[in-house]
C-alpha cells in the first residue's frame, strides 16, 4: 500500500508536528535524525513526511502531490486554496496582530494609512472590513523595521511572545486574530483513501482533546 504522505511545515511546527506523530505511536527517528533530508518514512513506513516552506505545504496539498499537511492558520488565511482544513492541532499558538510604533495613535489624522505586512491579504481584509483604504506595502521579513524606520504606521504581524515587539519599540493596537496550525487534506485524497485519512484525523483529534482536558 502507497504510504500516507504528509507534508509538515519546516521549522517552528515542525518539531510539535513530530512530537505528535510520537504520541500517535509513529516511530520518528528517521525525521529525527533527518541531516537535511526533506521526505522519509515514519512509523513502519505507512506515513511518508515531507518537509516543506508553509506556503509550499498549501501548494504540495492542493495538487495532490501529498495527501495531507500541517501548517499555520496564517499561511492558510494568506494563501487560500481548494482543500479540506479538518482539523485545528491546538499547537503553534500566536495571534496576527496590528502593531504601532509605541505612543502612536493610528487613526489620528486624516492621510491613508500604510501598513506593511508579509501577509498582505490578511493586512488587506482586515481594513477592508473596516471599510478603510489602506496603502499596503509588502515586505519580505522583519517587518518590524517598516514603522521604526518610517516606511509605515502600522504592520500587521504574526505575534507569538510578544519579545520581537517589546524589543523593537511596537506595541499590539488591535488584535486580528488568533492562529495555530492546522491539518488540511486534498480533496480526491480524502474521497479515495477516505478510511486511512480519516482514522489519522481520529487519531489526531483524540490527541488534541487529551491535551486540552490536560490545559483545563
Ligand atoms: C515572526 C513574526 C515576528 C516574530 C514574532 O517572525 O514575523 O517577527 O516571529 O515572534 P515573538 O512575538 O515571539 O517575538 P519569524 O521569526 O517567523 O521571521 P520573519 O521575521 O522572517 O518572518
Amino acid at each position: 500500500m502507497k504510504p500516507i504522505r504528509i507534508a509538515l511545515t519546516k521549522g517552528r511546527l515542525e518539531s510539535k508536528t513530530i512530537d505528535m506523530l510520537e504520541r500517535l505511536g509513529y516511530d520518528c527517528t528517521n525525521a529525527r535524525k533527518k541531516g537535511r533530508k526533506l521526505i522519509m518514512p515514519i512509523g513502519s513506513g505507512e506515513i511518508e513526511v515531507v518537509l516543506a516552506k508553509a506556503a509550499d505545504v498549501v501548494t504540495y496539498v492542493e495538487s495532490g502531490v501529498c495527501d495531507m499537511g500541517v501548517v499555520g492558520k496564517d499561511t492558510i488565511m494568506e494563501k487560500g486554496g481548494t482543500f479540506y482544513e479538518v482539523a485545528d492541532l491546538g499547537f503553534g499558538k500566536c495571534k496576527f496582530a496590528l502593531a504601532v510604533v509605541k505612543g502612536k495613535n493610528l487613526y489620528e489624522g486624516y492621510h491613508n494609512l500604510t501598513i506593511a505586512s508579509k501577509y498582505v491579504n490578511v493586512a488587506k481584509n482586515y481594513f477592508e472590513q473596516k471599510s478603510m483604504d489602506v496603502d499596503i506595502v509588502k515586505i519580505e521579513g522583519s517587518v518590524e523595521l517598516a514603522p521604526v524606520l518610517g516606511l509605515a504606521d502600522a504592520i500587521v504581524d504574526i505575534v507569538e511572545t510578544g519579545t520581537t515587539l517589546k524589543e523593537n519599540g511596537l506595541v499590539v493596537a488591535e488584535e486580528v486574530c488568533p492562529v495555530s496550525a492546522r491539518l488540511i487534506v486534498n480533496i480526491a485524497s480524502m474521497k479515495l483513501r477516505k478510511k486511512e485519512i480519516e482514522d489519522l484525523i481520529d487519531k489526531m483529534e483524540n490527541d488534541v482533546q487529551k491535551r486540552r482536558a490536560k490545559e483545563a
